[in-house]
C-alpha cells in the first residue's frame, strides 16, 4: 500500500520510457540510425522517479549513463525495442515513446561485411513496427504518450499523430529550429491532447521533463 502524497503523485505507479535512437544493421559493421541523443527520454525518467514512480528506460545506443534508481533495458534495433517493451508493458501505468525509432530497417541484413564493387548500390528497406501504436492498441493499455519530431506544420502533424495512433497525449517539437530537440540540451514542446494544448517554451531538457511529467499527471487524474 502506498500513500499518494501531493509531491509524489506517482508513488506505486510504473512508468516505461523508450529513449534514444535505434540502430538498424546493414551488415556486421554498419548500420542506419539517427541523431537522437536520448537526453529527453532520460530526463523524463528522472522526472518520473522524482514524482515517486518505478521507472524503466528501454534504451537504444546512447552515450548517457543510467540515472540512479532507474531500471534500463538496452536494445539496438526497433524490433528489439518492441520486444523489450512488450515483455513488461502489462505492468505499466504510463508509457512514453520518446525514442527516435527508425521507420525502416534493411530488408535483409548481410551476415558478412559487404564488399564495395559497383559505383552505385541500393539497399532495400522495409517498414519497422510502430512501437507506440502497438502499445496504444492494447486492450488494457497504460496512459500512452507519444512524441512527434516535425520540421513544419508542427501542431497539425502532431494532432494527426495523436488521433491516428490513438494516444492520450503527444509532445511535439520542431526539429528544424537550431539548438532544439535532437542532440541538444534544450527543447521546446507543444503538448497536445484531446481537448487541450499547452506550449512549453524552450528550456533545459531536465526542467522541461519535469513540466511535461506534471502535465501528464494532471491529465491522468482528469480521466
Ligand atoms: N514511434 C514508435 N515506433 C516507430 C516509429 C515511431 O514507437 N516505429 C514513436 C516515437 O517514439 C514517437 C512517435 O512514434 O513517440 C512519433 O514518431 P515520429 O517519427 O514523429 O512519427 P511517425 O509516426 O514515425 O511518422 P513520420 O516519421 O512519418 O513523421
Ligand atoms: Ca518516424
Amino acid at each position: 500500500f502506498h500513500h499518494v502524497s501531493a509531491d509524489k503523485p506517482l508513488l506505486g505507479k510504473r512508468v516505461m520510457i523508450t529513449a534514444g535512437p535505434t540502430r538498424e544493421a546493414i551488415d556486421p559493421v554498419r548500420y542506419i540510425s539517427n541523431h537522437s541523443s536520448g537526453k529527453m527520454g532520460y530526463a523524463l525518467a528522472v522526472a518520473a522517479r522524482v514524482l515517486g514512480a518505478q521507472v524503466t528506460i528501454v534504451s537504444g545506443p546512447v552515450a548517457l549513463t543510467c540515472p540512479s534508481q532507474i531500471a534500463k533495458i538496452d536494445v539496438e534495433s526497433a524490433e528489439d525495442m518492441l520486444k523489450a517493451v512488450m515483455t513488461d508493458i502489462d505492468k505499466q501505468d504510463i508509457f512514453i515513446g520518446c525514442a527516435a525509432v527508425a521507420d525502416y530497417r534493411i530488408e535483409q541484413a548481410s551476415s558478412d561485411k559487404i564488399k564495395k564493387s559497383a559505383e552505385k548500390m541500393q539497399l532495400a528497406l522495409t517498414r519497422n513496427p510502430d512501437i507506440l501504436a502497438t502499445v496504444s492498441a492494447l486492450p488494457q493499455r497504460p496512459f500512452t504518450v507519444g512524441f512527434a519530431a516535425e520540421t513544419s506544420n508542427v501542431v497539425d502533424y502532431a494532432r494527426d499523430k495523436l488521433k491516428r495512433k490513438k494516444l492520450d497525449m503527444i509532445a511535439a517539437n520542431d526539429v528544424s529550429i537550431a539548438d532544439q530537440g535532437f542532440n541538444s540540451d534544450s527543447n521546446a514542446l507543444q503538448v497536445i491532447w484531446d481537448g487541450g494544448q499547452h506550449a512549453l517554451p524552450a528550456m533545459n531538457k531536465q526542467i522541461l521533463a519535469h513540466q511535461l511529467m506534471s502535465i501528464i499527471v494532471e491529465n491522468m487524474s482528469n480521466k
